[in-house]
């Protein structure tokens, strides 16, 4: 997704701005851009590239383009295609103005149509380009740049963090934040922005969140921060130590199968760490005893991957601590009507701790009072700062767009927690307590080692065989449905085959048409009994209609194995597990698959690691 760097002080930019922006490649973009005043003649500058950082490094490290004040930007389009035009900055009429933005207007047709009739010429398709035309025209109508700044900000519908930077005012610069996240860096003399501290990590350990709906001016030594109305704020700089270390493939060809690799390390590091959590978890989570033992239902929202993880944990919360459970879509929960419930425990899940969608629902959630614990990936997230408790998965950084290990990490966050609530409400004793983690450790390694046990046999030959195919079809019953819908999200999104999820049982339903022998159907099993017969007559069924049955099976279920087309055994674990065992092996055959058909695998085309626009 879109990320903004900016800087103003003491040292020439360039360096820092574009090593900011590669610090935040992986969040996805498709075009990129750099601006700055000139250190002698303070007159704009600027160059913008299609594509990668690094031809936008080539076009411009040989150039003397370089200030003491500038602003670097990664785009993921939402208003217009990739192009040099449509990169940022955008900029006004008189190239005075320059934007860069992570975000959307979302009233940008009725105020282009207003600018237009005004005598605006716009030059691309963003709705960015309309802050910058929209400031020209209210630096005219208004005395003072501050109130041209507030009238701005009350004009401007949406979610949006953007950086300013005026040619006629070279000695400062402006930051807004409505929604989207950005945050400031105060070092000696200098100041550094940037949709996410990472951008300065190792630079300084004093961090600015901006609070939601505010702006501020930032001179290299001083912030002036308001509110949408104008009203001073003092918000306090937080220390936080976060370090950029470069995360390197090593010796694998790409960052997913990487994190395909390193999912066993990250259930057991996320498990110890909660082992040793020991009783500040309740701290942590923000939850007191009494709000544990009233607790009478649980809502899960998130998105993508995060939202079949919480589906998966859904059959755990039920399970294992007997509590009603209901999972929402992020995206959706919002705009449903919400019942607050002030004995219901809410869960926010997502890698990132920064998906708009997630982001909003928990907003919308705490608004009312309502207790909602994040779990993520990310320490220095948005969710954790505005959650009322978090849980932190240990996977470590994720660069591949494409979510691996912190699914697994987060199916293992969800299962201990599960378990720590039946042990606080006394449905579970501390035996039961330590067998549920060491059951995550033993399915942490049956991960790894079917793996192990099909990498050559895909690498060799199932990888080409199954690239051939333009659809798939991923069913489950029980727990193992939303394991087939991650399935297909995981092909989908890295090989750009069609791939449909359906529980088994709807498949006579109506979709059993789709039915032939071009269409390879995979068949997750589970492990509770009465439901493996079920799915295994709709295995039957299938086979019955000649279709191509790849199973999923546990190494006891011969029926299943013997029916199908192409099996993979799985070792038997715990049957809340099962889909975990399963997901190092479903992601390597779809690494595999799309390998084969030579896809930008660690970045598929379209897509962002870190979705902050709704
Ligand atoms: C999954 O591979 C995708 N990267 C995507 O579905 C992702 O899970 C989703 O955008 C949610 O992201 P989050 O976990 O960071 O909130």
């Amino acid at each position: 997704m879109c990320s903004v760097v900016g800087y103003i002080g003491k040292s020439l930019c360039k360096g820092f701005i574009l090593e900011g922006l590669k610090r935040l490649e992986y969040r996805g973009y498709d075009s990129a851009g750099f601006a700055c005043l000139d250190s002698e003649s303070k007159r704009l500058l600027y160059a913008k590239s299609e594509g990668k950082i690094d031809v936008l490094y080539q076009k411009i490290s040989s150039q003397a383009l370089d200030g003491y004040i500038g602003m670097g930007h990664t785009r993921w389009s939402t208003h217009g295609v990739p192009s040099i035009e449509n990169a940022h900055p955008q900029f006004d009429c008189q190239k005075n103005i320059s934007i860069v933005h992570n975000g959307i207007i979302e009233n940008h047709t009725e105020l282009k149509n207003i600018l237009e009739s005004s005598g605006h010429t716009f030059h691309s398709d963003t709705d960015t380009e309309i802050i910058a035309h929209l400031l020209e025209n209210l630096l005219l109508s208004h005395q003072t740049f501050k109130a041209a700044l507030i009238d701005l900000v009350n004009k401007l519908e949406g979610a949006y963090a953007f950086i300013c930077m005026i040619q006629n005012f070279p000695n400062e610069m402006v930051v807004v934040r409505k929604r989207s996240p950005i945050c400031i860096g105060i070092g000696d003399n200098e100041m550094f922005i940037a949709s996410d501290l990472l951008a300065f990590a190792n630079k300084t350990n004093k961090v600015l969140f901006l609070p939601d709906e505010s702006f501020t001016i930032i001179k290299k030594d001083s912030i002036q921060l308001y509110d949408f109305s104008g009203k001073p704020l003092i918000v306090e700089a937080q220390e936080i130590n976060a370090y950029w270390q470069n995360i390197e493939k090593n010796d694998h060809e790409s960052f997913m199968i990487k994190e395909i690799y390193e999912q066993k390390n990250a259930i057991s590091k996320t498990v110890n760490f909660y082992k040793d959590l020991s009783t500040t978890i309740w701290d942590n989570l923000g939850l007191s005893p009494e709000f544990i033992k009233n607790l009478n239902n649980i809502n899960i929202f998130g998105c993508g991957t995060s939202w079949h993880a919480a589906k998966i944990a859904q059959f755990f919360f039920e399970k294992i601590c007997l509590i009603p459970t209901n999972i929402h879509l992020a995206s959706e929960f919002r705009y449903m009507p919400f019942f607050p419930d002030k004995n219901s425990l809410y869960l926010s899940v997502s890698q990132s701790g920064e998906t708009a969608d997630t982001l909003e629902a928990l907003r919308m959630v705490t608004s009312l009072n309502c207790h909602v614990i994040t779990i993520t990936n990310i320490a220095s997230s948005t969710m954790v700062r505005e959650a009322n408790g978090f849980l932190l998965t240990q996977a470590g950084p994720e660069i591949a767009v494409a979510s691996t290990k912190s699914f697994s990490a987060q199916l293992t966050a969800l299962y201990w927690l599960s378990n720590r609530l039946a042990f606080e409400k006394n449905i579970i004793n501390l035996n039961q307590m330590h067998v549920a983690e060491s059951d995550l450790l033993i399915c942490a390694e049956a991960l790894e080692n079917t793996i192990e046990n099909y990498k050559l046999l895909i690498i060799n030959e199932l990888a080409k065989k199954y690239s051939l195919y333009r659809k798939f079809i991923f069913i489950g019953r029980n727990i193992s449905y939303p394991f087939a819908m991650e399935a297909a999200l995981k092909l989908k999104e890295i090989s750009y085959i069609f791939a449909q999820s359906y529980p088994a049982g709807e498949l006579k339903h109506g979709s059993i048409a789709l039915i032939d022998e071009n269409t390879p159907i995979v068949i997750f099993s589970v492990l509770d009994d009465i439901i493996y017969q079920k799915l295994l007559s709709n295995a039957h069924e299938i086979k019955a209609r000649k279709g191509h049955l790849i199973a999923f099976a546990f190494e006891h279920q011969k029926e299943l194995i013997n029916l199908a087309d192409q099996t993979f055994i799985i070792p038997k674990v715990n049957p809340l597990l099962a889909p975990l065992a399963m997901t190092g092996l479903m992601q390597f055959f779809a690494y595999q698959i799309a390998k084969t058909l030579g896809r930008n695998i660690d970045q598929p085309r379209n897509l962002a690691k870190s979705v902050t626009v709704e």
